[in-house]
C-alpha cells in the first residue's frame, strides 16, 4: 500500500511512503483451513492416506530445519519450515482433476494413462495458483522432477528444481517406501534407505540425499511414531 507522508501547504502530497499490508495470523489461519479443506477433497479421491501426507510434512519440515543456517540454504527460513511444514502434504492435491479409473487401477498404467496421471503435477500447480505463497505451486509442480532431468512434468534438473521440491520429492519417496500400496508392499527402513541410496545424483539432490543418510534414524522415527496410534 502506498501511502502520502507529507503534505506541502496547498495539502498536497510531497512525498509517499510504502506500507506492506501485514498479513495477520488470522488471515493466514482462514486461509490454511480454507486449503486444507482442499486437502480433504482431494483424500476422498486419492488413496495415500492422511498418515501418509501428514508425514510428508514432518520430513520436509525436519530437512529442512537441517539445512538452515547451512552455506548455500540462505532461503531457508523460519518462514520457509513453516511454510513446507504446511504445504508439503500438497503436494498431490492435483490429483483431484485424475479420472478415478485411472487412479485406482491396480495394475501398470499404460502409456496414455501415465501421461494424464503426471497431469497431477500441473493441476496441482493451477489449483495452488491463489495461495500467497510461491512455495506451494513450486512443490506440486515440481515433485517428480528429477536431479537428472529425467523426471516429469517439464524435465529440469539439478538446482532449476526449486529447492522446496527436492526436499519434498526426499520426503514423498521415502514414505512410499515405507508404506504399504496396492502395488506393493511396506518396505524396513533399512531397505528404503538401501533403495534411495542408489537414487542419488539421478533421483535426488545428493547434498540432500546425504543430508537425509545422515538423519535417516529420525525418519524412521517420524514413520514409526505414526504407527503406533
Ligand atoms: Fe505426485
Ligand atoms: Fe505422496
Amino acid at each position: 500500500m502506498i501511502q502520502p507522508l507529507h503534505y506541502d501547504s496547498n495539502e498536497r502530497p510531497k512525498a509517499y511512503m510504502v506500507q506492506w499490508d501485514i498479513i495477520t495470523n488470522e488471515y493466514k489461519d482462514l486461509l490454511q483451513k480454507m486449503f486444507l479443506s482442499l486437502l480433504e477433497a482431494s483424500k476422498l479421491k486419492d488413496n495415500d492416506t492422511g498418515e501418509h501426507i501428514e508425514r510428508v510434512n514432518d520430513y520436509s519440515r525436519l530437512l529442512s530445519q537441517k539445512l538452515k543456517g547451512k552455506k548455500g540454504y540462505e532461503e531457508v527460513s523460519n518462514d520457509f519450515i513453516d511454510d513446507i511444514g504446511f504445504l508439503a502434504a500438497m503436494h498431490d492435491v492435483g490429483k483431484i482433476g485424475t479420472p478415478d479409473d485411472i487412479l485406482n487401477k491396480g495394475g501398470p498404467l499404460d502409456d496414455w494413462e501415465r501421461e494424464i496421471m503426471n497431469e497431477h503435477t500441473k493441476n496441482g500447480a493451477y489449483i495452488l495458483s491463489t495461495y500467497p505463497k510461491t512455495m506451494a505451486r513450486e512443490i506440486a509442480l515440481s515433485h517428480h522432477e528429477k536431479w537428472d532431468g529425467s523426471g516429469y512434468p517439464y524435465g529440469i534438473f539439478g538446482e532449476m528444481i526449486p529447492l522446496c521440491a527436492r526436499i519434498v520429492c526426499i520426503a514423498d519417496v521415502y514414505d512410499a517406501l515405507r508404506s504399504k500400496r496396492s502395488y506393493k508392499e511396506s518396505f524396513s527402513h533399512e531397505k528404503s534407505v538401501d533403495i534411495m541410496k542408489k537414487g542419488r545424483e539421478t533421483h535426488f539432490d545428493p547434498d540432500l540425499l546425504d543430508l537425509f543418510l545422515s538423519i535417516h534414524e529420525e525418519f524412521d522415527s517420524i514413520y514409526s511414531n505414526s504407527q503406533i496410534i
